[in-house]
């Protein structure tokens, strides 16, 4: 029997959204359930890669065989990424990072004041965009969630954040996106659109993007 396709790499999966702290009973999130990278987790262990899952806030049960490492804001999954990151072969951001968290997290329970309340956000950091500024020889592969001009945007984050390859999703689009169990997804080379999939389950996205990933480490382009 043939080796599996990816015995010997390291792989790091980022799922799930990130979860900004205003106090402690409160924080700022999104829709991401953690299904896609979960999938993505599972699939390369099956296809014999070590695999590192760091998942932010989700319900997903653990993968059998993976080192789940669990995370709440975006610095934390940065440096949970960052340990793993100088000897993984291959990294895939497939979580929902806040591009914004509160300014100051309120060490205890903010009280009801007045009619208006506004919150200062300051930018986090872009997880993606500094690991392919600093990439060595890693495989990175990076997703855009859109709700419109996938294209453009799509290919716009694939050069700014130096990915190998990078997958995006319509989150409008019925049966793709936050949440299901299905996606739709385009993925993207330096070349531009490699591979339009159809609604598939997130399971078979993640074994496609995962053979089109071996493929092109060996060389092999589409
Ligand atoms: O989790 P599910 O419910 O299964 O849903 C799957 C999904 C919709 C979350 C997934 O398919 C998806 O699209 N993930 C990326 C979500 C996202 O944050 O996209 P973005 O277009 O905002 O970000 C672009 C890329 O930069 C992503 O790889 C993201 O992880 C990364 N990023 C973004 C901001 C930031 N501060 N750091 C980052 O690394």
């Amino acid at each position: 029997s043939e080796e599996p396709l990816l015995q010997g790499k390291k792989v790091v999966v980022t799922a799930g959204g990130t979860v900004e702290r205003i106090d402690p009973v409160r924080y700022i999130t999104n829709d991401s359930s953690g299904k896609m990278g979960f999938a993505i987790a599972a699939a390369a262990r099956q296809m014999g890669a070590e695999v590192v899952l760091v998942a932010g806030n989700t319900t997903e049960a653990p993968p059998e065989g993976i080192t789940v490492e669990r995370v709440q804001s975006g610095q934390d999954m940065y440096e949970a990424v960052l340990k793993h990151w100088q000897d993984s072969d291959i990294v895939v951001k497939s979580a929902a990072v806040a591009d914004y968290r509160p300014k100051t997290a309120a060490p205890k329970k903010m009280k009801k004041q007045g009619e208006t309340l506004t919150l200062e956000l300051v930018k986090t950091i872009d997880i993606l965009e500094t690991l392919g500024k600093q990439k060595k020889g890693q495989f990175l592969i990076g997703f855009a969630a859109e709700t419109d001009q996938l294209d453009t945007y799509a290919r716009e984050k694939l050069v700014r954040k130096n990915c190998d390859l990078l997958v995006a999703n319509d989150v409008t689009a019925a049966g793709a996106g936050f949440g299901t169990d299905t996606n739709i997804v385009h993925i993207y080379g330096p070349e531009g659109l490699v591979a339009d999939l159809p609604l598939l389950s997130k399971d078979e996205v993640a074994k496609q993007l995962l053979e089109l990933t071996a493929r092109r480490m060996n060389g092999v382009l589409s």
